[in-house]
Order: C-alpha cells, then sequence, then structure tokens
C-alpha cells in the first residue's frame, strides 16, 4: 500500500470512532452516568459524562459506518483506494469502544483529582482510539486484521491525535465545548 492508501484506510476505518465523541458534545445533558456517585470524596465520571450523550454518540457512530458501507464502493472508485466496509459487530465496537475509552479516561481523571473539564495530554486525544480499536479486535478479529495493518495503525495512532486537537478546537471556537481539549 502507498503512503496515500495507508492514510486514507485509517482515516476511513477510524471514522466511525471520531464521531461519537463530538455527537456527545452536541447531544450531552441530561442525568449523569455516576448519578452523582463519589467514591474518597470525588466523583465517579462527573457531569461531563451522560446517558444521552453516550447513547446518542454511540448510535451516530455506528450510523456513520452503515452510511459509509453504502457510499463505499463510489468513494472507492473515486480515490483510487480499495476502503473498507463495516461489519455490524465492528460499527457497534468501534463507536461504543471510543466512548467508553473517554468514560474510562474521566474516571482516571477524577481519580487523579481531576475536576471535569481538566485536560489530561496523551489522555484526552488517545482514550477513545485505544478502546475502539480494542473492542473492534474482540467484536471482529479476522476483519480486524485484515483492515488495521500494522501500517494503518501507526497512522491512527499519529494522525489521531491531530485530529482530535483540531476538532476540539473547532468546537471550543465554535461554543459547543467549554474547553479546546
Ligand atoms: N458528553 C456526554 N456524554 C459522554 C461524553 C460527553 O454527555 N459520554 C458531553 C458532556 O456534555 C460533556 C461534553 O460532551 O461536558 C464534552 O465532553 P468531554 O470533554 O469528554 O467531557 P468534560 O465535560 O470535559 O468532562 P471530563 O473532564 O470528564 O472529560
Ligand atoms: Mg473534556
Amino acid at each position: 500500500m502507498s503512503v496515500f492508501e495507508t492514510v486514507a484506510v485509517a482515516l476511513w476505518a477510524m471514522l466511525p470512532a471520531y464521531v461519537p465523541n463530538n455527537a456527545a458534545v452536541l447531544a450531552g445533558g441530561g442525568s449523569p452516568i455516576d448519578a452523582g456517585r463519589t467514591w474518597n470524596g470525588r466523583r465517579l465520571l462527573g457531569d461531563g459524562k451522560t446517558w444521552r450523550g453516550t447513547a446518542i454518540g454511540t448510535l451516530a457512530g455506528a450510523a456513520l459506518a452503515l452510511g459509509l458501507n453504502a457510499v463505499a464502493p463510489e468513494v472507492s472508485a473515486a480515490v483510487g483506494v480499495d476502503l473498507p466496509t463495516f461489519p455490524l459487530a465492528a460499527a457497534l465496537a468501534l463507536a461504543a469502544g471510543a466512548m467508553l475509552g473517554d468514560i474510562a479516561a474521566s474516571f482516571l481523571k477524577r481519580r487523579t483529582g481531576r475536576e471535569r473539564g481538566a485536560s489530561f495530554p496523551g489522555l484526552d486525544q488517545l482514550d477513545f482510539v485505544v478502546f475502539a480499536l480494542l473492542l473492534a479486535f474482540l467484536a471482529a478479529p479476522s476483519w480486524f486484521g485484515e483492515v488495521f495493518t500494522v501500517p494503518v495503525l501507526v497512522v491512527v495512532f499519529v494522525a489521531t491525535p491531530v485530529l482530535h486537537l483540531v476538532t476540539n478546537g473547532i468546537a471550543y471556537a465554535l461554543g459547543l465545548k467549554n474547553e479546546p481539549w
């Protein structure tokens, strides 16, 4: 695979994991998942992790994957790259994994004394990638092996933090997010 093909496949395959966090920002609000519970005097997750944001984020990511399946032949032909389609299990795993990673990061942030909205460099940019890939691997191992080759994984880990910083910066500038991370 050429570098262009590798980058195209990496970004395409990760789109269902990129969308959930952004959809959650737009959809957030309502009851927090931890229902206000604390552990050692600190919130379990905090008010920033809600049922509504998590559900809509997961659905948005999975729906996007199904949409990508529908246009994969046309887009593949247009860019000259054989882009993968998403089995339902992979679509759900990428989306739910992204949300789960973000929730796990909030859990860690609260345990380390960081209030809601505090940054945790590195964790903020990669939490959702690690969990999305892990769940996709567990849910659809052979698909995962075909799509996420080592070069594709390298691109994912390099490009995702950059994309994450850019999209969150835009969300912050638009007033959709309280902090630019
Ligand atoms: N959000 C949500 N449910 C999620 C993830 C995000 O409702 N599972 C919404 C919340 O409104 C949240 C916003 O998206 O405030 C921004 O997400 P994020 O930056 O992940 O949360 P923070 O509020 O910064 O909280 P934390 O410090 O726990 O990351
Ligand atoms: Mg945040």
